[in-house]
């Protein structure tokens, strides 16, 4: 059985991954140092899965400690690499945070699967990387244009930094996934995304809004040249990103790999406006969403969306889950997390 590490174990995506990859017989471990996420996610995987995952509680950032996961699991035949900040609007005040910890915990974990020979590693990228495009929909051979924030600046380098580390080392092939907008949650509502703080991705902003959480949301902007004035994204659900990383790593396996550093588009196709979006909401939860058309939000992309041709007909991927599935799981994940949280304040 091969064992996958999936570092950002407990996060959105992660967790999502690793359900998936173990309902494929994969053996998986975890590094997660928690500072985004909660230790949580493993138990509502396992409650999902029957089977446990143990997490290493390692910041990438310590070399020695992430060594020692490598030191300690062999047998690690592949690498799906997570483990990032994704905050656009932090990364612009903070960049530096982002440089340290999206490229430091980058490369030591490279020293890794090099010192270790590890074949096989998958780096979760981003549409980010393409800016505003000049056409849609945007295939992998699309321009890669200056990135909107040090984040995509982050994802841009680390591409860069995979494509040279792999064609320097012999033995190991990687893939590139550039995910459009991951929403929703697990079907059965054991995991889902977790924002801390106050959330910036339109679609837990639409849920908190909708359970009381936040009194209102806003629209950033109903002025820009789209079909109805709102921007354009292609919303995915995140049990279809999931299993992308696992044909991706079956991919690998079977050698079917073009090239040494494969790129993949993870989206649905469809492109979907803030306002199609929210209605969607509404008809799936039969709640009335309190919004108001604001300002523009600053580094925002108008209008993108994928051509996922390649995906689909390389990795055997396809899309499961629609908007309405997307919303729906979101709003039922909300409705657990505020029903926990509720017991919580009651005891
Ligand atoms: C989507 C649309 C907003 C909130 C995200 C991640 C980024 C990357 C790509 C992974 C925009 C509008 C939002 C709100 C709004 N993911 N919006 N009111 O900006 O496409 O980027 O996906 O790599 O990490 O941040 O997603 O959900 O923030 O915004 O009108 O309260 O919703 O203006 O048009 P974005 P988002």
């Amino acid at each position: 059985m091969s064992k996958i590490l999936v570092t950002g174990g407990c996060g959105f995506i992660g967790s999502h991954t690793i359900v998936d990859l173990l309902e494929n017989g994969y053996a998986v471990v975890s590094i997660d140092d928690n500072s985004r996420s909660l230790a949580y996610a493993m138990s509502g995987i396992e409650q999902i899965t029957g089977k446990k995952v143990k997490n290493y509680k390692v910041d990438l950032k310590n070399f020695d400690e992430t060594r020692a996961v490598f030191q300690e699991n062999p047998d690690i035949s592949g690498v799906i690499h997570f483990a990032a900040y994704k905050a656009v609007g932090e990364s612009v005040a903070e960049p530096n945070l982002y440089y340290e910890n999206n490229i430091f915990g980058l490369i030591n974990l490279l020293k890794c699967v090099q010192e270790f020979q590890v074949p096989h590693f998958v780096f979760s990228s981003s549409c980010t990387v393409y800016g505003n495009p000049d056409t849609v929909p945007v295939t992998e051979s699309s321009p890669i244009k200056k990135a909107e924030s040090p984040y995509g600046a982050t994802k841009q380098m680390g591409e860069q930094i995979l494509q040279d580390f792999t064609h320097s080392q012999t033995g190991l092939s990687t893939i590139l996934l550039r995910y459009f907008n991951p929403v929703g949650a697990h079907p059965s509502a054991l995991i889902g995304e977790i924002p801390l703080g106050k959330p910036q991705n339109l679609v837990p902003v639409i849920t908190q809004t909708a359970i009381g959480k936040l009194p209102k949301m806003t629209v950033y902007g109903n002025d820009y040249d789209t079909r109805d004035g709102s921007c354009v994204r292609d919303y995915i659900h995140v049990c279809d990103i999931a299993h992308a990383h696992t044909l991706a790593i079956q991919y690998l396996e079977k050698e079917k790999n073009k090239t040494r550093c494969d790129i993949f588009n993870l989206g649905t196709g469809d492109g979907v406006t803030v306002l199609e979006a929210i209605q969607m909401f509404e008809k799936v939860s039969g709640v009335k969403l309190n919004y108001e058309i604001g300002p523009r939000r600053a580094g925002d992309v108008i209008n993108i969306y994928a051509n996922n041709n390649l995906a689909v007909a390389e990795l055997g991927w396809q899309i499961r889950y629609n908007l309405e599935d997307m919303m729906r799981t979101a709003w039922v994940w909300e409705q657990k997390i505020h029903e926990a949280e509720q017991k919580v304040k009651s005891n």
